[in-house]
């Protein structure tokens, strides 16, 4: 009987972590469309590790990056640098804690004049643009 308990409890435990973070190391796709309303957007994306470059993107155009968030922490942050004719602004588009998987590892967001916004599956959460808000900002070198 006790090895029957301990052996569901395991089991639970199992299923429980199974649902939160995927069985084996799985990339998630962050993907960036300019919904601004007739202007270029120039973006760019990097980790503590590793730089995505500079990208333009017309507008209705989307650029997408993946990576694998980390598997044994949720520590991942991506930040972006956006810039367009009026404006410039930074923005972290990928944080782990609050993204994790996202819906089924895409990540879809619209940048906006107003801020970003992150696709749901059935909603969007959008967000106002507040440069103070990117943690690692001292990163960007250039
Ligand atoms: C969009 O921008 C282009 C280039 O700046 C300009 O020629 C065009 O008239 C603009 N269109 C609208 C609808 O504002
Ligand atoms: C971008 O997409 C929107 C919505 O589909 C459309 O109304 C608009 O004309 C598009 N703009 C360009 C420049 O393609
Ligand atoms: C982030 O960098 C910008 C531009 O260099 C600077 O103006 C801003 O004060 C910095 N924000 C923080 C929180 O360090």
């Amino acid at each position: 009987m006790i090895i029957l308990c301990s052996l569901l409890v395991l089991l639970l435990q199992f299923k429980g972590r199974v649902t939160a973070v995927p069985i084996l190391p799985t990339k998630v796709t962050v993907e960036i469309t300019n919904k601004l309303n007739n202007e270029s957007l120039t973006l760019h994306c990097k980790d503590k590790y590793n730089d995505k470059g500079v990208v333009t993107l017309n507008v209705n155009k989307t650029y997408r990056f993946r990576f694998y968030p980390n598997y044994f922490f949720p520590l991942t942050l991506y930040f972006c640098h956006f810039v367009w004719i009026e404006a410039e602004y930074y923005f972290n588009i990928y944080v782990q804690k609050r993204d994790g998987y996202c819906f089924h590892n895409r990540c879809p967001w619209e940048v906006l004049e107003n801020g970003p916004c992150k696709i749901k599956s059935e909603s969007r959460e959008c967000f106002i643009w507040k440069t103070s808000y990117v943690e690692k900002n001292n990163t960007f070198s250039s």
